[in-house]
């Protein structure tokens, strides 16, 4: 297949730099090279970020509603070419088709919502406490927002920053995972088809350290207003800590331990079928894949027998076939992943699910694996069973396919697994019990829960985003991400045509407060 040439765009035109080269390649055959791609600078990033702050009062000035129509465009683009922009996907990061159709689908669904926004974008009107004086308030854009983002939903996740905020009337600047940057590169261009004019969005292929530079010095030239960044807790808190020095909050979505708690009433098959698919989904490469499974002692043996039934028998390998999970998006997460392993594994862990760990190689096979193994990098999958409160499993994210399970007899210990790790992105519990669901809403960290569901997979229009190591407790989607794109403007118009002061110049009532009922 045709290997594509890519480099950042800026200003509606291709940048042209020797700065850095890099080869993106798909991870289930690697010696089939997505994508040459030159790399930009820090300051390339800072001149994008100047050209999307020079364009950004224009576009703001374009009627909200046409902003609207420009995201529908987008919208029908992305469905026009779903089939062209999931192959595409599983060519660049291997995540199995049937999946990354499932992605760009949460693209239209989210320019579906926010095509309707840009008729909304409703403000108040707010009574005065004194006459003819007027009250109203506004959602104003921020102005340039930045994006970083992950490579695991490559083009689902950036739409969730740049959709709201192209329609808020904010300019953008996005910087993808670079082994991602085909997918990247397609999305973009889906975009720009929609209508958006030059200098509105603007794409930077570059490394992190080079982007963690361009944002420093576009946040001190003040051409940032605001970034997102999807990504590691790690880096998320250096950025939280470089946009706190310039008075600004980031939008962080970051890692997760997500917990699921499985009482015994549960629906066992229920429970064992959310265990499989969110602990191996995406071979467990989600901010929302399952980290530990936490089950009654009652139902421990039975629920662990069950899934490793499933698991040993499940299809891993080729991405464009019907399997659980195909390969690991990069190299770099293969080699994180053994070495988690290596790290976290106690003597007294159980290690099931397939006949090895870590890579599967010829020397190392799986049964039944789908393709040729060598052509790419392939993980076993790992139950990791007797896991315990004081492990460090317990708190520690393996973006790998591979979960704890850990067992409880009181719903305070199940609590206990379920909140130790810090993070407090995406939990679950199955259980028959309202009374449980209700305790463990209340008492788990996480910005969100499932009820007889499993810990990743959530709706396009809901909150999405966590607390603790999760994020700083910004929100992404649906109305909510709207506080992240825009910032309340409040405006005072007094036409009586006098200075009327507030607080002073107001009316009185007279109350008799000796006022008593009689019997
Ligand atoms: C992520 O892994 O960064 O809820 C996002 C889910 C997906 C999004 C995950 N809709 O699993």
């Amino acid at each position: 297949m045709a290997t594509r040439a890519l480099s950042s765009v800026v200003g509606g035109k291709p940048v042209v730099e020797d700065f850095e080269h890099m080869q993106s390649t798909n991870p289930a055959h690697l010696d089939d090279v997505v994508a040459d791609v030159a790399l930009a600078s820090a300051a390339t990033f800072t001149d994008a970020c100047r050209v999307a702050k020079a364009a950004q009062q224009s576009w703001a000035d374009v009627p909200a509603p046409i902003r609207g129509r420009a995201i529908a465009e987008i919208g029908r683009l992305v469905e026009a070419n779903k089939e062209t922009l999931a192959r595409l996907l599983t060519r660049e990061v291997g995540k199995p088709y049937a999946e990354a159709l499932g992605e760009v689908q949460e693209i239209i669904d989210t320019c579906d919502f926010f095509l309707g926004e840009g008729r909304r974008l409703y403000g108040e009107t707010v009574p005065s406490e004194m006459h003819d004086k007027a009250l109203f308030t506004y959602r104003m854009p921020v102005g340039t927002v930045a994006v970083v983002t992950a490579g695991n939903f490559p083009v689902a996740v950036p739409s969730w920053y740049l959709v709201p905020a192209l329609v808020c009337g904010n300019t953008a600047v996005w910087k993808p995972a670079e082994y991602s940057a085909a997918v990247a590169t397609a999305l973009y261009e889906l975009f720009v088809a929609g209508g958006l004019p030059p200098g509105v969005l603007n794409l930077v292929l570059a490394d992190g350290q080079a982007t963690f530079a361009g944002i420093e010095a576009g946040l001190s030239e003040h051409v940032i207003d605001k970034v997102g960044f999807t990504g590691s807790t790690a880096v998320g808190s250096l950025i939280g800590e470089l946009t706190g020095r310039h008075i600004q909050s980031a939008c962080l979505e970051l890692g997760g331990k997500n917990p699921m708690v499985i009482t015994a009433d549960a629906d066992l098959e229920l429970a064992v079928e959310g265990a499989l698919f969110s602990g191996f989904g995406t071979a467990g490469q989600r901010c929302t894949s399952l980290g530990t499974a936490i089950v009654h002692e009652s139902i421990h043996d039975e629920f662990l027998s069950r899934l490793v039934d499933r698991l040993e028998g499940a299809r891993i390998g080729d991405p464009s076939e019907d399997v659980l999970y195909g390969p690991m998006l990069d190299a770099r997460f293969a080699t994180r992943f053994e070495e988690y392993l290596d790290e976290l594994i106690q003597p007294h862990h159980r290690l099931l699910g397939s006949a090895h760990t870590g890579r599967i190689t010829p020397d190392h096979p799986r049964d039944g694996f789908i393709g040729d193994p060598a052509a790419g990098v392939f993980c076993h999958p790992t139950i990791v069973d007797g896991v315990r409160l004081d492990d460090e499993i317990a708190r520690t994210e393996t973006f790998g396919p591979m979960i704890g399970v850990a067992s409880f007899r009181h719903f305070d210990e199940a609590m206990a697994i379920a909140n130790c790790s810090g993070y407090g992105l995406s939990a679950a519990i199955y259980t028959h019990s309202p009374e449980r669901v209700f305790a463990f809403r209340r008492r788990i960290s996480a910005g969100m829960v499932s009820v007889n569901n499993s810990t990743s997979g959530a709706e396009a229009h809901l909150p999405f985003g966590g607390n603790g190591k999760s994020g700083n407790g910004s929100r992404q989607s649906g109305k909510w991400v709207l506080d992240q794109m825009t910032r309340w403007q409040s405006m005072n118009w007094d036409y009586s045509g006098r200075l009327q002061k507030a607080q002073m110049d107001t009316e009185s009532i007279t109350a008799d407060r000796n006022f008593r009922l009689v019997d």
